[in-house]
């Protein structure tokens, strides 16, 4: 007899964004003609930056012709995209990260959920709350927590983020193992100073426990006395792996590119206390799982760091960041506190209310998507996240109809 992997049944019903999908189709069908305007998950809305295209047509011909064509490439990703990526988004500010270090992948969602795979089933994993539901989910599916009860999984060390300790987490009271970290924060929009986030490599330091850092909106940090990678931080590179992505920062969302970066110098532990290079983990399950990004996305990617591509880039993420500003003073203007929307593309927003009723009222007064916070964990219970990913005339109308919806 097949038997299933009865973990899953743990899971809640639907991924929170194929749920929201759902209720916004039903409502489109509902309401025919009624103009929706998403500002739900973040998914990018302009097109994709013109050095990109260029390189993208550029390596298209190339595979029209057998004399330049290319099959499989390196599982890892091209030299010519970890070397760029390396020197730019690393090296360049300071952090020291060699080109092999780099795992060019088809998204952060994927990186991110597949790596816990490389650990042990009975770690002890500290999540935030609010968080990427895939973070938690994944672990669920693998087996590291027990039941869902009361809004939470039994077995894991929650990191509560709420207004108290202004959306970054504190150390955990009890010891932990496997530490999931996000900054730019999705879903708060919050950001993290050298100080907190040298705490957090310290205490992984001291207790031979792994951070998992997602920095897939580095992009959008404008503020410089921010890190931008956890590996601007002492100590990280013994302790820590990076998830990037070129989703949000180049608009690949469709596309897919995107890259995790582990150090050599990162050690996890047999049972029996024997250390481990998690690089060579992670190295054998990707060429194992994997066969990389195709050729032309790859060519693509390595463009944004292009004179002209890291110019582009800066457009678009300025863009977007004009967006979540107007966002952000609008809903202050209508006596919602918040917090994001600066270095951030998400605006975190404090409903007042129930989470799935403020986004109900939202779709049918207003016909706005937003994303309940109480898909994001109990902490984000009474609060909506609103994305700045739209043009800036949707989002101008978008805030006008709340406005009126709620005025
Ligand atoms: C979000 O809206 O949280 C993200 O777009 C989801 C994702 O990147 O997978």
């Amino acid at each position: 007899m097949i038997k299933i992997n009865e973990n899953f049944l743990k899971l809640q019903a639907s991924y929170l964004f194929s749920n929201i999908a759902k209720r916004v189709n039903a409502y489109q069908s509902a309401n025919p003609d009624q103009e929706i305007i998403r500002l739900g998950i973040g998914d990018v809305t302009r097109a994709l930056p013109q050095a990109c295209i260029s390189a993208f047509h550029t390596a298209i011909d190339e595979m029209a012709g057998d004399a330049t064509f290319r099959g499989y490439g390196p599982e890892q990703g091209y030299d010519f995209l970890r070397e760029k990526i390396a020197q730019h988004d690393f090296r360049n500010r300071g952090a020291d990260v060699a080109d092999d270090e780099i795992f060019v992948s088809d998204g952060a969602k994927c990186d991110t959920g597949n790596i816990q795979e490389i650990f042990a089933t009975d770690i002890r994993v500290a999540i935030p709350d609010p968080v990427y539901p895939v973070y938690l989910d994944t672990n669920v599916m693998a087996g590291r927590t027990g039941t869902y009860d009361n809004g939470r999984y039994q077995g894991v060390t929650y990191l509560d983020c709420n207004r108290d300790n202004d959306y970054v987490p504190q150390l955990p009271s009890e010891p932990v193992d496997l530490i999931y970290l996000c900054f730019p924060n999705n879903p708060t929009g919050a950001t993290i100073a050298h100080d907190q986030l040298k705490a957090w490599i310290d205490y992984a330091r001291a207790n031979k426990a792994l951070i998992l850092y997602d920095a897939a909106y580095e992009a959008f940090v404008r503020d410089n006395d921010l890190p931008r990678s956890i590996y601007e931080v002492e100590g990280a590179r013994e302790v820590a792996i990076e998830f990037r992505s070129f989703s949000k920062t180049a608009g690949f969302t469709g596309t897919r590119c995107a890259y995790t970066v582990v150090p050599k110098t990162c050690t996890a532990y047999t049972a029996s206390g024997d250390p481990i290079e998690v690089y060579d983990l992670w190295n054998r399950r990707h060429t194992t799982k994997f066969n990389s990004v195709s050729y032309p996305v790859q060519r693509a990617a390595e463009a944004v760091y292009s004179t002209e591509g890291q110019a582009q880039v800066k457009e678009l993420t300025d863009y977007y960041l004009a967006n979540a500003a107007y966002i952000r003073k609008a809903v202050q203007s209508l006596g919602f506190d918040c917090v994001g929307g600066e270095n951030s593309p998400y605006i975190w927003i404090d409903g007042q209310r129930d989470s799935w009723e403020f986004f109900d009222l939202l779709l049918n007064e207003s016909g706005v998507v937003c994303t309940p916070g109480a898909g994001f964990g109990r902490c984000g219970e009474g609060y909506i996240r609103i994305s700045a990913f739209n043009s800036f005339e949707n989002v101008q109308k978008a805030m006008d109809r709340i406005q009126t919806a709620l005025g």
